[in-house]
């Protein structure tokens, strides 16, 4: 260990390591079913590997432009104008990014200033208040209600002022798997219409909805013309490791976009992108997607029937929420911890998501999981049952 010279006064002595982060080490240390922090344990397909190796076999292992490879911008412009109609330039439109983190990081700091209001939906997901408060803003909540984790669009409207300058929308909603629909789009429309106000659309869970075709906001032509709409592919193509996604908007928000990606990443990994936008051109791998994760949750649903757990609506996304009052009254923290060392499965406690630790007794799986690690978290779940030896319960 170095010695440090001075004790530096921490700008940010409120913020700790993320929940992820605190679970997936905790489930090492106590060989827990790690079901907490959202990937897959399962690989790509290797046609994507073999695109990859190809790209840097030929060379193409120096800077991308700073926009993104011409290849994978021209396949994601294709894709976004297939699913939604809508043509983004591929020169001044589409930018490719280390991952959707540094593209929300990148939009928040483009448009946020100092005393600048970001209204976000609690659960929130973890990335966007810690991006905002960074750079001087200051993030009002508004609660999805529960049950069902619908917006509120009327305490929406009440929050909404003249320092108000970006709204953050997820949809498929990490970590309630809810969805927007059209209506909610309509009416986030009607609240911003003759306003500056500019939307941040995190849209990365885009091609895993279930109960209803995924309203983007790309699709919405009145909310695309104020819209930052960010993606990332290491949802759809299982490989979140490689931290490349994307961000569309008209030229106008593109450009400041771009005045801070260049100088917080510059360009995002050319092999990679290269072997994305081959890969792309496959689209059943995407719209694939949704049957894939669907029959993984209904599978995991079923296994978990027997338990006391009460299972939440998932429309979307790859996570499960559990309610658990019939098993502990225990804080949610508390509970999760306590499912990690005693039960064996590691899960995020719902609370991590609220920005005053609100509380409902809910946990959330991630089942992007290979069957027999979701048929071995139920096995220990099954602990839990009624008539299970007491000697398991919190
Ligand atoms: C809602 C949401 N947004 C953004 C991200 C980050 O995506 P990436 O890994 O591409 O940075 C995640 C990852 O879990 C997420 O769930």
């Amino acid at each position: 260990m170095i010695p440090a010279a001075f004790p530096l006064a921490s700008r940010f002595p409120a913020l700790g390591t993320t929940i992820f982060t605190v679970m997936s080490r905790l489930a090492a240390e106590c060989g827990a079913v790690n079901l907490s922090q959202g990937f897959p344990d399962f690989q790509a397909e290797p046609a994507l590997f073999d695109a990859v190796h190809r790209a840097m076999a030929a060379g193409r292992n120096q800077y991308a432009p700073m926009a993104g490879m011409p290849e994978l911008r021209t396949a994601i412009a294709a894709k976004v104008a297939t699913l939604y109609g809508i043509a983004y330039d591929v020169e001044s439109e589409i930018t490719v990014t280390a991952g959707a983190t540094q593209a929300l990081f990148t939009a928040i700091a483009a448009c946020v200033g100092p005393g600048d209001e970001v209204i976000v939906f609690e659960p929130v997901y973890d990335s966007y208040g810690p991006a905002v408060t960074t750079v001087g803003g200051r993030v009002r909540h508004s609660r999805l209600g529960v049950p069902g984790y619908r917006p509120d669009w009327d305490h929406v409207a009440s929050l909404i002022n003249p320092r108000t300058r970006l709204i953050i929308v997820n949809s498929p909603h990490n970590p309630s798997g809810s969805l927007l629909s059209v209506g909610d789009l309509d009416a986030l429309a009607d609240l911003v219409r003759d306003t500056g106000i500019v939307i941040l659309s995190d849209e990365v869970y885009e091609h895993i909805a279930f109960s209803a075709p995924h309203a983007s906001l790309c699709a919405h032509p009145e909310l695309a013309a104020r819209s930052l709409v960010v993606s990332s592919f290491g949802k759809t193509y299982h490989i979140t490791g490689w931290k490349v996604g994307y961000v569309v908007a008209p030229s106008t928000l593109t450009a400041e976009f771009r005045k801070v990606h260049q100088f917080n990443v510059f360009t995002v990994n050319t092999p990679a992108q290269l072997g994305i936008a081959e890969y792309m051109a496959d689209p059943a791998r995407h719209l694939g997607l949704a049957a894939f994760y669907r029959e993984k949750r209904d599978r995991f649903r079923q296994l978990l029937a027997a338990t006391r757990f009460e299972l939440l609506p998932c429309d979307g996304t790859y996570f499960q929420l559990a309610r658990y009052d019939a098993i502990s009254d225990l804080p949610d923290r508390a509970f999760a911890e306590w499912l990690a060392r005693r039960i064996g499965v590691a899960a995020i406690p719902l609370s991590a998501f609220y920005h005053d630790g609100h509380d409902d007794h809910v946990v959330r799986f991630c089942f992007a999981k290979e069957d027999a690690t979701l048929v071995e978290a139920a096995r220990r779940l099954q602990a839990l049952n009624p008539g299970a030896p007491v000697e398991s319960r919190p």
